[in-house]
């Protein structure tokens, strides 16, 4: 069997140099993000930080390492102009006169942090965009569209660590192989079928749902007999990474709706760390990704730090919840 590595498999897509180096830290900074994981309990790491972020979440300790850790090694990149991260207040600016063809990374260091005490996957979210133009290092140079992502992708921390990219042409999917140091190419052109029998939302909010979700679920709750005809299994791992990389396996539609709970702050899932790349690599598969209203990566922001409602998955049954919300 031959192995291919991240960096064969970028070349063989044609990707220009910067981005590819840009990848290669970015996978270097999960590894390393991976190991501090890994150590959990010995090293004392597992607890919380005593600090809030902007969102008013506690933050635990992995938390701020992690985001350290990507600072460190994706902020040394030449090409980097600002880092955006879900645990920092203000944009990171490397550069104070970014130029067009720097980068902007979005990312979201530790997903599933509340996993963490009970040893269950995390991983970490990124999203990149190209600047078109010369810009001024202002909080609003970040506030771009998720149409205009190059490149997206996460890594996951389970059993093994899995990075799963896209720059655009399709969905990879790699294995870190311990033994080599490499992520090796394991899930080539990842691809989510249209139908699904899956869904993956957390029901300890129900109350809290608007009609359409509400109605949505008891549709697939009521299982051969009801409207929808088909029985539904449903998953909630509590990490967005592990349910959508669940989803990029196997199929399946995953819900964190604007409710009752989070609709002062537009959701609970933000745009630019979470929604926007599992957009992409979802789309990119096959899947469409959608607010309930409109298509998520086509979102006007209004902050980096912004909140959008997410449903994404196996595009025909993300269209009939787009429909339950149109009726
Ligand atoms: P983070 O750990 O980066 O703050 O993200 C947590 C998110 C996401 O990973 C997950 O889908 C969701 O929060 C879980 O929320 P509930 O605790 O409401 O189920
Ligand atoms: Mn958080
Ligand atoms: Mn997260
Ligand atoms: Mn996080």
């Amino acid at each position: 069997m031959t192995q291919t590595t991240l960096r064969a498999q970028l070349q063989g897509q044609k990707t220009d140099t910067d981005l590819l180096m840009l990848m290669e830290d970015i996978a270097t900074a999960c590894q390393m993000i991976a190991d501090r994981v890994r150590h959990g309990a010995f090293a004392g790491v597992l607890g919380t930080a005593n600090t809030e972020n902007i969102q008013g979440e506690t933050q635990k300790e992995l938390d701020v390492i992690s985001d350290e850790i990507f600072q460190q090694i994706v902020g040394a990149n030449p090409t980097v102009a600002a880092l955006v991260s879900e645990e920092v207040d203000e944009v990171n600016w490397r550069k104070q006169s970014p130029q067009a063809g720097d980068f902007v990374v979005y990312y979201d260091p530790l997903d599933g942090s509340s996993n963490l005490d009970v040893n269950l996957s995390v991983g970490t979210i990124f999203s990149i965009v190209r600047l078109d133009a010369a810009t001024a290092p202002d909080a609003a140079a970040v506030q771009i569209k998720g149409t205009q992502q190059i490149a997206a992708g996460y890594a996951i921390y389970g059993p093994s660590t899995g990075l799963v990219i896209t720059v655009g042409q399709g969905v990879d999917g790699f294995t870190h192989h311990p033994g080599s140091g490499e992520f090796l190419l394991t899930q080539p052109a990842m691809n989510i079928p249209p139908q699904t029998q899956e869904f993956a939302i957390n029901t300890s909010r129900y109350d809290l749902w608007e009609a359409p979700v509400r109605k949505y679920i008891d549709d697939c709750l009521r299982g051969a007999s009801g409207p929808r005809a088909k029985k539904f299994n449903m998953r909630w791992c509590a990490s967005m990474v592990a349910d959508v990389h669940r989803i990029l396996i196997r199929g399946g539609v995953f819900l964190y709706p604007k409710d009752s709970g989070n609709a002062a702050q537009g959701g609970k899932l933000r745009l630019m760390y979470e929604a926007n790349p599992m957009g992409m690599l979802v789309e990119q598969a096959g899947g469409a990704s959608s607010t309930g209203r409109g298509r998520i990566m086509e979102v006007d922001p209004t902050g980096h730090h912004q909140r959008v409602p997410v449903i994404l998955g196996s595009r025909d049954e993300v269209a009939v919840i787009e429909e339950y919300y149109r009726d």
